[in-house]
C-alpha cells in the first residue's frame, strides 16, 4: 500500500497521518535541524540516506565540528573528502573503502569495536546522538515504517537520538521483525522515490586463477558443514564459493549479521529452510542486507526473515543458542600461533572488527558449532604469505589465538582448537602456500622447537 492509498482510505483525522503530513519537508529544510557540534548517527550500508547526507553537506559553510557515526556506507562519502575537515569528522566503527584514506590520513577516526557492541554504545548512553539520519519504507496502515535493508545498525541508535530525520523511500523494502519505527517518532520526513545503492556481487578483477583458489576454499568449508547447521556468512568471493557446494545439503539455517544475494537460490531450493534451528526455527535471522536489487526485492515482506538490532543478532550468547552454528569469516593474515589479523595491513587500518569475534565466540559456544577463518594462502600476486611467522608490526589481532578454531586455505583445513603452539605451527604450515613453507618451517624450528 502506498502512502497516497493510506491517506485516501483512512480518515484524515487519524493522528499519525496528520503528524506525517505536518512533518513533510524538503531535504534542504529538514537538515536545518543540524547544528554545529552535533553528533549524528547515519543509517549505513546500502541504506545510507543520500538525499539527507547531500543536503547536509551542501550546508557545510554553516556547519562546524559535526561528528558522523556509522559502519561502512556504500557510495560516495562526501564528508570524508579532503577539505571537509573543519566541517565534518567521520567516526568509523568499520572502515569502508570510501573512508580508508580519510582514516589513515588523520581526517577521520576509527573506533575499534565488536559489532554487537556498536549499538550498545548508544543504548548505554556512551554516545548520545543529537540527530539520526534514517532511510525507511513508507508507513503501513498502522503508521509503522520499516528500516528496510538496514535494521540492525540503526534502530537502537535512532531510538536514542534527540531528533530523527527520515528519508521515506517508496523503493525501500519492508523488512519484517523487530524492524519498525512509528511515524510518531519521526521529527522530519523527506519523501523520495529512488533506487537503493547496490553492492555488485562479482569482483571484476578476479582472474580464473583467483576464482579457482576461492573455489577450493569453498569446497573445504562445505565439507565442514553438516546437514542441519546454521550458518553465518557475509558477502564476497569466499561465501559465494562455499554456497556453490551447498546445493546437496539439507535443512540448513541462517543466523547472520549480513544477508546477501548468494543465499537466495538455496532458500528457493529449500536447502535453507531453518527447520532444524534450535533458536527461531523456520526463521532467517539477520541485521542488514548488502547486495543488489535482487536481495532487496527478496526480503520485501518475506515472512522467512526476522531482522533485529545488531546487539541481538550479534550477541555471542544469542548466536550460541543455535546448535551446529558455523561462522565463516576472512582475514588479512594468521600467525603460526593462530592470531588472526583482519582489520589492518600492518599499521594501515583497512576495515574493522565487525562481527567476526561475535560469531567466532557464538559458534565456539554452540553445541557442535564451528568457527572458521578462511583466507587464500597468499596475496593475489603470490608475493606475500597470509600464513605468517609473526604478524606485521602494527597489525591488529581481531580473533585471538584463544578464540581461533578452524583456519582454511586452498591447501586444506587446520583445526587449532585445543592444540599446542607446536601443533598449531605444523598445522598452519601444512596449509600455507608451498612457496613459503620452508621459511615458515625454519622459523618454527628456531622459535618453537618443532
Ligand atoms: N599483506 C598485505 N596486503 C594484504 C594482505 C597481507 N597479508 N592481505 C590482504 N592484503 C591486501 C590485498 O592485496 C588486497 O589489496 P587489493 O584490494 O589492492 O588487491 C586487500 O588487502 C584486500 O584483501 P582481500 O584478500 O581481497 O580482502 P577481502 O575483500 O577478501 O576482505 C578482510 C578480507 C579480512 C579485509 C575482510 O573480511 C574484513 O574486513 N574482515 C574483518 C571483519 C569481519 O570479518 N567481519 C565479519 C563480516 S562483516
Amino acid at each position: 500500500m502506498t502512502i497516497e492509498q493510506i491517506r485516501q482510505n483512512k480518515p484524515q483525522t487519524a493522528a499519525w497521518i496528520k503528524r506525517y503530513n505536518s512533518r513533510l519537508v524538503k531535504a534542504d529544510d529538514a537538515v536545518k535541524a543540524i547544528k554545529s557540534g552535533n553528533k549524528i548517527v547515519v543509517q549505513p550500508g546500502c541504506a545510507a540516506p543520500f538525499n539527507l547526507i547531500n543536503a547536509m553537506v551542501d550546508r557545510k559553510d554553516e556547519l562546524e565540528n559535526i561528528e558522523l557515526y556509522h559502519i561502512l556506507i556504500v557510495g560516495e562519502l562526501p564528508y570524508a573528502k579532503p577539505g571537509m575537515e573543519k566541517h565534518f569528522r567521520h567516526k568509523a566503527f568499520f572502515i569502508g573503502a570510501n573512508a580508508r584514506n580519510a582514516v589513515n590520513e588523520g581526517r577521520a577516526d576509527f573506533i575499534p569495536i565488536f559489532l554487537n557492541e556498536v549499538t550498545m554504545l548508544f543504548k548505554r548512553g556512551v554516545i548520545v546522538p543529537d540527530i539520526a539520519l534514517i532511510h525507511v519504507s513508507p508507513p503501513d496502515e498502522h503508521g509503522f515504517c520499516s528500516y528496510g535493508i538496514d535494521v540492525g545498525n540503526i534502530k537502537t541508535p535512532a531510538e536514542k537520538a534527540k531528533c530523527v530525520i527520515a528519508q521515506v523511500n517508496k523503493q525501500m523494502p519492508r523488512a519484517l521483525g523487530n524492524s519498525f519505527i512509528h511515524v510518531n517518532k519521526i521529527d522530519y520526513i523527506v519523501e523520495v522515490d529512488e533506487p537503493l545503492k547496490e553492492l555488485p556481487q562479482i569482483d571484476p578483477d578476479a582472474t580464473p586463477e583467483i576464482l579457482e583458489i576461492y573455489d577450493k576454499i569453498g569446497m573445504h568449508i562445505a565439507d565442514l558443514i553438516e546437514d542441519g547447521s546454521t550458518l553465518q556468512m557475509g558477502i564476497g568471493a569466499i561465501p559465494d564459493a562455499v554456497l556453490k557446494y551447498l546445493h546437496h545439503k539439507k535443512d540448513l539455517g541462517i543466523h547472520t549479521e549480513m544477508f546477501s544475494d548468494g543465499l537466495i537460490d538455496l532458500i528457493e531450493e529449500g536447502v535453507v529452510n531453518g527447520e532444524k534451528k534450535t533458536l527461531h526455527p523456520g526463521k532467517l535471522i539477520a541485521g542488514f542486507v548488502l547486495g543488489t536489487k535482487r536481495a532487496f526485492d527478496f526480503i520485501n515482506n518475506n515472512p522467512i526473515f526476522e531482522f533485529h538490532p545488531q546487539e541481538y543478532v550479534n550477541n555471542p550468547f544469542v548466536i550460541s543458542q543455535n546448535e551446529k552454528m558455523v561462522a565463516i569469516n576472512s582475514a588479512i593474515e594468521v600467525d603460526l600461533t593462530g592470531q588472526v589479523c583482519s582489520d589492518s595491513i600492518g599499521t594501515k587500518f583497512f576495515s574493522g572488527i565487525g562481527g567476526q569475534v561475535d560469531f567466532v565466540r557464538g559458534a565456539s559456544h554452540s553445541e557442535g558449532g564451528k568457527p572458521i577463518i578462511a583466507l587464500p594462502a597468499a596475496t593475489k600476486d603470490l608475493k606475500i604469505s597470509k600464513i605468517v611467522a609473526s604478524l606485521k608490526p602494527g597489525a591488529g589481532v581481531v580473533t585471538s589465538r584463544g578464540d581461533v578454531h578452524y583456519v582454511v586455505t586452498e591447501y586444506g583445513v587446520a583445526n587449532l582448537y585445543g592444540k599446542t603452539i607446536q601443533e598449531r605451527a605444523k598445522a598452519l604450515i601444512n596449509i600455507a602456500h608451498p612457496y613459503f613453507r620452508d621459511e615458515l618451517t625454519e622459523y618454527a624450528k628456531k622459535t618453537f622447537n618443532i
